[in-house]
This record gives structure tokens, C-alpha cells and sequence, in this order.
């Protein structure tokens, strides 16, 4: 079985992680979405909200599992047995931070590869920093994340 993990913060999941775990769903038997439960960040979902969230969005990928998890990324991929750590790369901005945090991974758990996914086009520019703001504002963003967390976000913003 190969396995590989999809880490992230996922406050809230977008259709660009989405198309990335489609992606990634053809290369692996198996993907492991792994919401990170970090106490030091600041984010806008519980880590219940952002699982409940991912587990809806991506309910149409029957090769993918959504879990939360807490401390080293690297301890997840032993547990989990898992050869690749799935990222997106987006632009040249995102490079320097996932190189250091690939090379860290990789000698922590040398077993695994870090495998970086382009997302479509229509994706690239998403974040989710971006999708908040918009979200806070009532922006327009219905084709760029899932109806339930178009509704959560609502709820959280006091929006109709
Ligand atoms: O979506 P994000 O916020 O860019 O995801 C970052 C994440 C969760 C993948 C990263 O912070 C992480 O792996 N955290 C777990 C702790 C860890 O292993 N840190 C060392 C990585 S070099």
C-alpha cells in the first residue's frame, strides 16, 4: 500500500487543496489529509470544524482519509506509514519555506519523499488567508470553496 499524508492547517479547506488531493488520490493507493491541531497558530476554525469540513469536501475521493493530528509532521508518517508528504506549490513565494521545511521532514524521516503538486490554474492564486477576507466582507466566493464551508464561513461572519 502507498500511502502518503497531506498535511496542513486547512482553515478552511479551498477547491485548490481539493484539486490537489485529486491529484494526488491517482498517484497513491491512499491519501491521509492530516488537519494540524497547532496551539501556537492562530486560526479561525477549531480543529473539529476544519476535520468536519475537509471530510465533507472531499467525500467523492474514496481513497482519501481526513484525521487531525498534533506535534511532528514526521511522527504522523511513521505512524501512518507513509512514503510521500504531499504539498502545493502555488509561486516562487511559496518555494523558500517548503524547501526548508521538505529538507527538516526528510531527515527526520528520511523515508519519506516530499512531493509538490501544482494545482489548475484556476486555483493557483487561492489561499486560505485570501478566501477569509473576501469571506469576512461578503465577497464572492462560491466557486472557489465547498458549499459547507461556504456556510460555515457565513455562520462565522454573521453573514446570510
Ligand atoms: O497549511 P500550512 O499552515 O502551511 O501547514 C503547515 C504544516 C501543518 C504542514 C506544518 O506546520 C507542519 O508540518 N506542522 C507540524 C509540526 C512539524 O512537523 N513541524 C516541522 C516541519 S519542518
Amino acid at each position: 500500500m502507498r500511502r502518503a499524508v497531506y498535511p496542513g492547517s486547512f482553515d478552511p479547506i479551498t477547491f485548490g487543496h481539493v484539486d490537489l488531493v485529486r491529484r494526488a488520490a491517482v498517484m497513491f493507493d491512499e491519501v491521509v489529509v492530516a488537519v494540524a491541531d497547532n496551539p501556537n497558530k492562530k486560526v479561525l476554525f477549531t480543529h473539529d470544524e476544519r476535520r468536519d469540513m475537509a471530510v465533507d469536501a472531499l467525500k467523492d475521493i474514496p481513497n482519501s482519509r481526513v484525521i487531525v493530528f498534533r506535534g511532528l509532521l514526521a511522527n504522523l508518517v511513521e505512524q501512518e506509514d507513509c512514503c510521500a508528504i504531499i504539498r502545493g506549490m502555488r509561486a516562487v513565494s511559496d518555494f523558500e519555506y517548503e524547501f526548508q521545511m521538505a529538507l527538516m521532514n526528510r531527515k527526520l524521516s528520511p523515508k519519506a519523499e516530499t512531493v509538490f503538486l501544482v494545482p489548475s490554474l484556476r486555483y493557483v492564486y487561492l489561499s486560505s488567508n485570501t478566501i477569509k477576507e473576501v469571506a469576512k466582507h461578503d465577497g464572492k466566493i462560491d466557486d472557489l470553496v465547498p458549499e459547507i464551508v461556504l456556510k460555515h464561513l457565513k455562520e462565522k461572519f454573521g453573514h446570510k
